[in-house]
């Protein structure tokens, strides 16, 4: 079956079994799923239970969407490193476009390479890099979804920036920005690949979000994106680094991370 037949299937389904219609959707990164507990009156649709779904695999990903009237949220995402293809990695994209999803929220935990960054900091991704040698819309391009050679000159919304940044500066969270780059994983970089990066421009390194990023810019969808700086990058301070550490930051940072994206989630239904 083509990939738009079974984007529509998967998207029916969720219409079929949802009254709710939401215009935001949320991508929560490792660690990071305990925002979408918090919302009231959700459903909840296991990834296992819609046709067509890749099922996540990673520690710490319960894998299902919650969705509410607001909001559409990912708890667990799938990762290329976990031996999804692209197209699977971004089928979720396309579903909550389907669904009629204008905004995204992407978030990650990423190592920080800047060194003015510590553990523990939030960042908004200003640009990314993708350095992972793959794109997902290689291949026939889907033309109901948008152009064959998209724009990603502003991939990252300066209208969701601005949004984010006064919400973080009403509940005064201090907040860094950067350019997050795009390692597939599922190993750690090394030291060198880290100090590359560097000079390259970036300020972070993760293993997600790109992808997704990229397939909502083709389709129109607005896109913000945070990382959790989780850990300093290989290299930075010369301690091995484990998803241990990872997963022990994200429990840290959790509490201003939800108040963060409920003040976001609130402002950008307003708008
Ligand atoms: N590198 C890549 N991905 C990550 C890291 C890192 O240091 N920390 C959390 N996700």
């Amino acid at each position: 079956m083509d990939l738009e037949k079974r984007l529509e299937q998967a998207t029916q389904y969720l219409k079929e079994n949802c009254p709710y219609r939401p215009k935001v959707g949320v991508i929560l990164g490792s660690g990071l799923g305990s925002y979408g507990d918090t919302l009231v009156g959700a459903r909840h649709f296991l990834y296992e239970n819609i046709p067509h779904f890749p099922v996540s695999t990673v520690e710490g990903h319960v894998g299902r969407f919650v969705i509410t009237d607001h909001v559409i949220c990912m708890q667990g995402r799938f990762h290329f490193y976990e031996g999804y293809d692209m197209g699977e990695v971004t089928f979720p994209i396309r579903v909550m476009k389907l669904l009629g999803v204008e905004k995204l929220i992407v978030t990650n935990a990423a190592g920080g390479i800047n060194t003015e960054f510590g553990c523990g900091d939030l960042m908004l991704i200003t640009d990314h890099i993708n350095l992972c040698g793959k794109n997902p819309l290689i291949g026939r391009n889907l033309d109901s979804f948008g152009l064959r050679f998209p724009d990603m000159s502003q991939a990252y919304s300066k209208e969701l920036l601005e949004i984010a940044k006064k919400v973080a500066k009403k509940i005064d969270l201090p907040l860094k920005e950067g350019v997050y780059m795009y390692f597939s994983g599922p190993s750690f970089e090394t030291p060198a690949e880290i100090r590359a990066a560097r000079i390259l421009g970036a300020d972070a390194a993760g293993m997600s979000t790109v992808p997704e990023v990229i397939v909502a810019n083709h389709c129109g969808i607005n896109v913000l994106g945070i990382s959790c700086i989780t850990n300093m990058a290989a290299g930075v301070l010369q301690q091995p680094l484990t998803h241990i550490e990872v997963m022990e930051t994200t429990e840290k940072v959790k509490e201003k991370f939800i108040e963060l994206v409920k003040g976001i989630v609130e402002e950008m239904t307003k708008a």
